[in-house]
């Protein structure tokens, strides 16, 4: 199982990170393979801080994900193909509490090296640590029109800083 990945350090990661998040999408998961939740993410970042190669990930209160984030020391960014977009659709569009987004869309779950869930079907998936957190303040925004646009319902997001430990890259993709 999950033997088509080839395990790698952050440093040999080739992808612009850019179109990696913004344009592919990513699934943020944390837990274990028996009690995990994911949800899809497209705003985030990756670079390096406190002299460790770490990601960003941006995850709102309301989200069912965001209790497994908080329960677990860890979590990972799994990155797909094109065809599996319909699947990150449902992942981000329908919550963990109300569907087993693994049934609804055929994701198999694997077990990380770090207490991670990843899926099989991904091209890579990186496993993180969280580092630290902070929730986003309303008053720290100088273009006001961000809040205005995008918190009407106050449900500001909780920033990760995670520190990537490992990435595991589909031989096949
Ligand atoms: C393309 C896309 C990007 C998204 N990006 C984020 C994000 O960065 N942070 C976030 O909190 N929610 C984001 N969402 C919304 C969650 O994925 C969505 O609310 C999901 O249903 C939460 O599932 P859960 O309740 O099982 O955690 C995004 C949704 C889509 C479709």
């Amino acid at each position: 199982m999950h033997d088509h990945f080839e395990w790698m350090k952050s440093n040999d990661l080739t992808d612009n990170v850019f179109s990696l998040i913004g344009h592919d999408w990513m699934l943020v998961t944390s837990g274990t393979p028996e009690h995990y939740n994911t949800m899809t993410a497209s705003w985030g970042g990756m670079g390096v801080l406190w002299n460790k190669n770490v990601c960003f990930v941006f995850v709102r209160p309301t989200r069912y994900t965001y209790e497994f984030m908080e329960k677990n020391d860890t979590f990972s960014l799994s990155f797909f193909t094109p065809e599996w977009k319909k699947a990150l659709n449902v992942c981000g569009t329908k919550s963990g509490r109300d569907i087993d987004k693994a049934k609804e869309t055929g994701l198999v779950a694997f077990a990380g090296q770090n207490k991670t869930t990843g899926f099989e079907q991904a091209r890579l998936v990186i496993e993180c640590k969280k580092l630290y957190f902070q929730d986003l303040n309303p008053e720290n925004f100088l273009d006001k029109s961000i809040d205005a646009a995008m918190y009407a319902l106050k449900d500001y997001h909780r920033m990760y800083v995670g520190e990537i430990l490992t990435c595991a890259m589909a031989k096949d993709k």
